[in-house]
């Protein structure tokens, strides 16, 4: 039997989980006023990162006393300037339910080697946040963007807890909501949900991080480009757009058209409608078959961007093989880039669902997804 191809293709295949789809508008001439060749500390250069800072907030619903940095290095950098500027004062519990957790679970034993409790669970599920001590230091992802695993909300986390939250989420920020009263260091990197660069990540600070900031030095040694504080005081430059170092502003401009995108649509509920409309594209076309299903074991943790997928059909021999041949079809018709599943992460495929993909695209992609697994299940049968 030669299975047909579906009729329509999706008008952009790219559904990449970063970096993500630029938005719908974006055109690289609409960069063209960036102030290249400029210095960031002119008045130019300055204003711009500034805008960025409290065009986010206002996007996001930041608190006004809670501070906003632009920094080095995405998202990685935030989290880490953060882990080692304030870990290290009181245990901490590091949460990890997919790679990235994992990770700083990595950088709080192994390098930073401080009193750590390890709390872990399996791709697919989360661990119980009602379970964890928030009175320590806890290290944890919103969203697992590998294993497509959120945390459902913020009530387990105590108003009067006595630890700091330090949550990296850069695959939540602009696509879930997110209770800023419940976190003190909140972490994302614009090549996620708005489809920006990489650059530059945003590290999110409430006043308590800031106290614990003023009154607590690590004792180990801090390159300058993790340095928040100077002589016991924040640096308070850093978040009104003076950057430890040189940004771009061609990324940063770029950011600033993603925003002004995200505002003509209708800001943060429109963003997470978008997201919400996409992964509930795929769940539906999940639950209307047999061999494939989500990830997230517990429907209330779904990721709404980054939707993990595994094949569950019992004639599939080698997963792993399957996963990656599916996914190699998709993208030898163009039409699904880059949606093999994280290289740690159990086989199957990740569609990134965030606020830059088009629904419409999501579903002229579907109808694909079906002929390739069944494409590949003929092919199998016949290699047997
Ligand atoms: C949850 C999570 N944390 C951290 C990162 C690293 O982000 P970046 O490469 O922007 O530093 C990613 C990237 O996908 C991520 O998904």
């Amino acid at each position: 039997m030669t299975l047909d191809h579906p009729a329509t293709r999706p008008a952009n295949p790219r559904f990449s989980s970063g970096p993500c789809a630029k938005p719908p508008t974006f055109a690289l001439e609409k960069l063209a006023d960036a102030p290249l060749g400029r210095s960031h500390r002119a008045s130019v250069g300055k204003a711009r990162l500034k805008d960025a800072i409290e065009r986010t907030r206002a996007l996001l619903g930041v608190p006004a006393d809670y501070r906003i940095g632009i920094v080095p290095a995405s998202d990685t950098g935030a989290v880490e300037m953060a882990m080692w500027s304030l870990l290290g004062a009181r245990k901490a519990t590091m949460v990890a339910w997919e790679s990235f957790g994992a990770g700083w679970v990595t950088d709080a034993v192994k390098q930073l080697k401080i009193d750590a409790e390890v709390r872990a669970a399996d791709y697919g599920d989360i661990v119980d946040p009602a379970s964890i001590d928030w009175n320590t230091d806890v290290v944890f992802t919103w969203n697992g963007t590998t294993s497509g695993v959120r945390m459902p909300n913020g009530d387990a986390i105590p108003a009067d807890r006595e630890g700091l939250t330090i949550c990296d989420a850069t695959s939540a920020a602009f696509a879930q909501a997110l209770p800023w009263e419940k976190l003190d260091v909140t972490t994302f990197s614009w090549q996620k949900v708005m489809g920006g660069e990489a650059a530059h990540g945003m590290l999110i600070l409430s006043p308590r991080a800031v106290e614990r900031l003023e009154s607590y030095t690590p004792p180990w040694p801090l390159p300058k480009i993790f340095r928040l504080t100077k002589g016991g005081k924040l640096i308070e430059g850093i978040f009104s757009g003076e950057t430890i170092n040189t940004p771009s502003m061609l990324a940063v401009e770029d950011y600033l058209l993603a925003l002004s995108w995200a505002e003509e649509i209708g800001g943060l509920p429109a963003l997470m409608a978008r997201a919400n409309a996409n992964a509930q594209a795929i769940w539906d076309f999940c639950a209307a078959r047999d061999w494939i299903d989500n990830l997230a074991a517990d429907p209330a943790t779904r990721s709404n961007t980054s939707v993990c997928l595994k094949f569950t059909d019992p004639r599939i021999a080698d997963g792993a093989a399957f996963a990656k041949a599916v996914q190699k079809r998709l993208e030898a018709e163009g039409v699904a880039l880059d949606v093999g599943a994280y290289r740690d992460a159990p086989p199957g495929l990740r569609i990134w669902c965030g606020a830059t993909v088009e629904t419409a695209d999501i579903e002229a992609m579907l109808p694909w997804l079906d002929w390739a697994f069944h494409a590949e299940i003929e092919a199998q049968a016949r290699a047997a």
